[in-house]
């Protein structure tokens, strides 16, 4: 999940490289580095410090560095604790040879051992720190041959995913990249002199005179940039095809706009993700909807029976919602699966039978990733619905949908989540218009999607100061219990995993019938629950459960419809929320929760957007 940017030009590669590390840091931020060559003085310049990249703009701040061609690097770690001496670069044993990696070599030990006798020093605890040395040893061996020919030979030899950028004192003014599995892309302008690397699209927003034309690596290639004919050729030297990558015209670089951070930002612009997300896509509970990215797949889309729905954390949740209203509007058997799980099971699938369809928003996490491939050598159809464009998954499915909602920067998805879920609504009626899915309930679907952004606007202003406060009178406890029945269960999911990523407090969700199964014993008055308790299908359960719970003097909070004058009588505290059509009420009840884990974690003195341990996109598996 490491940040990688590189810059080849005629400009100061410092505030580039720095600027750059800022559009990749949620994807992590343990340490930092970045070293600039600078050919007229014939030294490399290397720097690198643990901790937030303030860390490294103070020590580079009062430095005048030369170098028009460097690399830069923010690191989450997986081999080896956040210190200097784990953070990227790694350099080769005399410091000519500089690398930058996302990813993990997974035969790293031996490949180390081997160096180590052959009289290799190293200084950290990474993966990563082989890679030089691996050049470096190619290179003595065949002192003839060049850096990229060398790269390529020593590339057969690392097992495992990587996207990596390498630096050479011998192959001034080029950088020499090479992607397995990780993502990896790069830019340039229109007289090609002026390249810009990254591992996210998001960059080259940045620099739009270096972002002309943007292209990813394909899977498993290498490339030379800087000296002269870009080239790109796969493991065996044959010539691939570099893969353009079309920039969101309407994506400027995600900025707060006057937010505190990130998330909040993202919060409260869930009605205009919304508004985005939807437009264009509901013609009339007559016509249904319209999903261009479908079209050309949409026959033998509408022919299969059986559909996975298959995402991480979020995503997952979100899947789950997807699988109910998949199962009771569209007639289909559908299952919710979590990627670091399904892709390891031994599922009878057909092609003829059975959908996949992958939800993430970065389009880059490393398990689902997985899946996509496992699943597409079954020639299962995959369709992706991702937020990023340009995305490896979004390439690798081929057909699907965008959300179209923007960058999402917090770390902790929220407008992601509640896109995903409107999305999810969209391929309802899409599938629904083929399997006679009622008037009646198209109609409820089509308005509820068209009334749901104004409704949010209200209500998120009018619950906002209710739920900082509520964040005040409940940052005491240290568990927290969150419970919902059926669409509302994943959105009890979701809320616990909000307030666990972000203030780093222990929170459970269960099927709120579950509780009398074994986890009501953990109930006392220093264990709050909160209550997701519409006035729905279920709500007499959920008010039986709640009265449980109450029982045994477990504070609740509740949340639930207004009007409902019942619901106080039994709950310590009640957030309203105006009526809504129940399969698609997670849209609305997540954002209370949303906003309590954000103040909660406020309050904390935590920054929400780069919570610690985290990354905004996983791509390791
Ligand atoms: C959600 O708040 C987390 N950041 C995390 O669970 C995330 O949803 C998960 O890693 C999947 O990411 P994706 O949607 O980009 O695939």
């Amino acid at each position: 999940m490491c940040g990688i940017i590189g810059y080849i030009g005629n400009r100061e590669a410092k505030p580039i490289l720095l600027r750059g590390l800022e559009s990749v840091l949620y994807r992590g931020y343990d340490s930092a580095g970045l070293s600039i060559r600078d050919e007229k003085n014939k030294t490399t310049h290397y720097y690198r410090s643990p901790g937030k990249l303030e860390n490294l703009k103070k020590k580079l701040d009062p430095l005048s560095i030369g170098g028009t061609v460097g690399i830069a690097h923010t690191r989450w770690a997986t081999h080896g604790i956040p210190s200097e001496e784990n953070a990227h670069p790694h350099r080769d044993c005399h410091g000519k040879i500089h690398v930058v990696h996302n990813g993990v070599i997974e035969n790293h030990a031996e490949l180390k051992k081997q160096l180590i006798a052959e009289g290799h020093r190293f200084f950290g605890q990474t993966d990563t720190e082989i890679i030089p040395h691996l050049l470096e040893e190619e290179k003595k061996q065949n002192p003839t041959m060049n850096t990229r020919e060398c790269l390529r030979r020593i590339l057969s030899k690392m097992e495992g995913a990587f996207a990596i950028v390498v630096m050479d004192a011998d192959g001034p003014d080029s950088l020499f990249l090479a992607r397995k599995e990780s993502p990896l892309l790069f830019s340039y302008n229109n007289e090609q002199n002026e390249f810009l690397i990254s591992s996210d699209p998001g960059t080259f927003y940045l620099y739009p005179d270096i972002a002309q034309k943007v292209v990813a690596m394909p899977p498993e290639t290498l490339v030379a940039l800087g000296g002269g004919k870009i080239e790109i050729t796969d493991f065996e030297s044959k010539p691939q095809s570099p893969i353009s990558v079309p920039m969101n015209e309407t994506e400027e670089f995600a900025q707060k706009q006057g937010f505190p951070h990130f998330m909040a930002k993202e919060i409260f612009e869930q009605p205009k993700a919304l508004r985005d997300t939807l437009s264009g896509r509901m013609i009339s509970d007559i016509a249904g909807v319209k999903l261009g990215g479908l079209e050309q797949q949409k026959e033998s889309i509408l022919s299969k029976e059986k559909i996975f729905l298959i995402g991480c954390g979020t995503s997952f949740h979100a899947s789950l919602v997807g699988k109910f209203l998949f199962e009771e509007f569209a007639d289909m058997e559908a299952h919710a699966e979590i990627a670091s799980l399904f892709r390891y099971r031994k599922l009878p699938l057909h092609p003829k039978r059975d959908l996949a369809l992958f939800i993430s928003q970065s389009g880059e996490t490393a398990d689902t990733l997985g899946c996509v491939t496992e699943l597409k050598n079954k020639n299962i159809l995959c369709l992706g619905l991702i937020n990023r464009v340009g995305s490896t998954i979004a390439r690798e499915c081929g057909v699907g949908i965008y959300q179209r909602i923007g960058p999402e920067i917090g770390v902790a998805s929220t407008k992601a989540f509640t896109a995903q879920i409107a999305n999810l609504a969209l391929l309802t009626l899409f599938f629904g218009q083929s399997k006679n899915m009622s008037l009646s309930d198209r109609t409820l679907f089509i308005n509820t999607l068209n009334s749901l952004p104004d409704i949010i606007e209200k209500t998120i202003n009018i619950l906002d100061p209710q739920i900082k406060k509520l964040a005040e009178d409940y940052s005491k406890f240290t568990n927290f219990l969150f419970l919902g029945r059926k669409y509302n269960y994943p959105t009890a999911m979701e809320g616990a995993l909000k307030l666990k990523e972000i203030s780093y407090i222990h929170a459970e969700a269960y099927e709120s019938g579950e509780m009398k199964h074994g986890p009501l014993a953990m109930i006392t008055d220093q264990f709050p629950t909160f209550f997701l308790c519409p006035n729905d299908s279920v709500y007499a359960k959920n008010i039986s459960n709640m009265q449980e719970i109450k029982a045994r003097s477990g504070p609740v909070v509740a949340i639930a419809t207004v009007g409902d004058t019942q619901v106080d009588t039994i709950a310590d505290q009640v957030l309203y929320l105006p009526p809504i059509y129940e399969p698609l009420s997670p849209i609305l009840y997540s954002i209370p929760l949303q906003l309590f884990a954000y103040y909660m974690a406020v309050l904390k003195g935590y920054n929400p957007d780069l919570p610690r341990n985290l990354a905004k996109s996983v791509t390791v598996q």
